[in-house]
């Protein structure tokens, strides 16, 4: 099968394409055809060897975590999926998985759930990780309620995106901070006050319920002071910090996300009721796996970069 692998950490260029044997079905592990699969920041760390200290992967890899396709061999012990099941969900060399770019994928069941069926497999491949994330952000991190005020920065990248939305769906007041060119997209995805970064500055002192960060450094410091006291802070690039939580009077959580079966059905009703739409920013080949990620990390991207693996 036809994969995208590196056989050295490094820059874009360090992608190849590659015919490798597909994996082989294990027990207590699923076989998945992949159809599609998407590009998050965490596949630029582990191609730059980012990820080594604290999750190191064995070279060559396949790249790669979020997949779309269908089920096409069960191992020994597995319930709750059946071959020919469409599903989506994780494939990660970090979590366990054989790569998502890739004909074929191993991972684990608790990492898949079954595809909405209102959405084809670019679409769906571009939301586990994020829209996984910006569901236990808003609701296990903040259990965000109807009425609240809510910063979310970052909002038509990729999670922040799936978090305007759910937000809304919330019943939250939502503030955003995008780029220039992406104002009248997140307007358009719900969000209440759209402000951007590059010209205003957001807001003042104790204003928000809530801020749910995916920006991290300086974006996200500044908005710590933003956040009423007794509120929560939830950061997707950076630590919790429980002496400044302390010191402000509010709750300051750097997120893990992991992306399971509960989580994903979640989204998946989310996504049937349309109260989440995925925004595919382009698409790529296999072939064009190199060009995919420098798409994603050299051009301003609303929403997220998928590569169609097969049709
Ligand atoms: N901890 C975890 O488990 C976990 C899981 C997933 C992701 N993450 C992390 O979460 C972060 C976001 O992920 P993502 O997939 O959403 O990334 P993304 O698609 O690259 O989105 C980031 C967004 O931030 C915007 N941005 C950049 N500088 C900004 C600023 N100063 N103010 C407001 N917005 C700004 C970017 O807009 P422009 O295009 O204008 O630059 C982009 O839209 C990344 O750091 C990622 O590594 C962590």
């Amino acid at each position: 099968m036809k994969a995208a692998q590196i056989k050295q950490f490094g820059h874009a260029d360090a992608v190849e394409i590659v015919d490798i044997q597909p994996p082989v079905i294990q027990p207590g592990m699923v076989l998945v055809e992949v159809k599609a699969a998407s590009l998050n920041p965490i596949d630029t760390a582990v191609r730059e060897g980012y990820t080594q200290s604290w999750a190191p992967v064995e070279l060559p890899v396949t790249l790669g975590g979020d997949i779309a396709g269908i089920v096409s061999e069960i191992g020994d012990g597995v319930t709750g999926f059946q071959v020919g099941d469409k599903v989506y969900g994780q494939a990660s060399a970090l979590g366990g998985g054989s790569g998502a770019l890739a004909e074929y994928a191993l991972t684990k069941p608790e990492q898949l759930g079954l595809l909405p069926e209102n959405i084809d497999f670019n679409e769906a491949a571009s939301l586990p990780l994020v829209g996984v994330s910006a569901l236990q952000g808003l609701k296990t991190h903040i259990n965000l309620q109807p009425d609240q005020k809510i910063l979310i920065t970052g909002g038509t990248g990729g999670i922040g995106t799936a978090a305007i939305q759910i937000a809304k769906n919330l019943g939250a007041h939502v503030v955003t901070t995008v780029g220039t060119q992406a104002v009248d997209y997140a307007k358009q995805l719900g969000a209440d006050e759209v402000i951007d970064y590059a010209t205003q500055e957001v807001g003042t002192d104790q204003e928000f319920d809530a801020v749910f960060d995916t920006v991290g450094g300086e974006t996200f410091q500044k908005a710590l002071a933003m956040v009423k006291k007794g509120g929560t802070a939830v950061t997707m690039a950076g630590q919790s910090d429980e002496a400044k939580s302390q010191e402000l009077g509010i709750t300051i959580i750097g997120q893990m996300t992991h992306v399971n079966t509960a989580a994903l059905d979640e989204l998946s009703a989310l996504i049937t009721s349309k109260s989440v739409t995925p925004h595919v920013a382009s698409t790529f080949t296999l072939d064009q796996a190199k060009e995919a990620f420098q798409a994603r990390e050299n051009e301003s991207i609303i929403g997220k970069v998928v590569v169609s693996i097969k049709d």
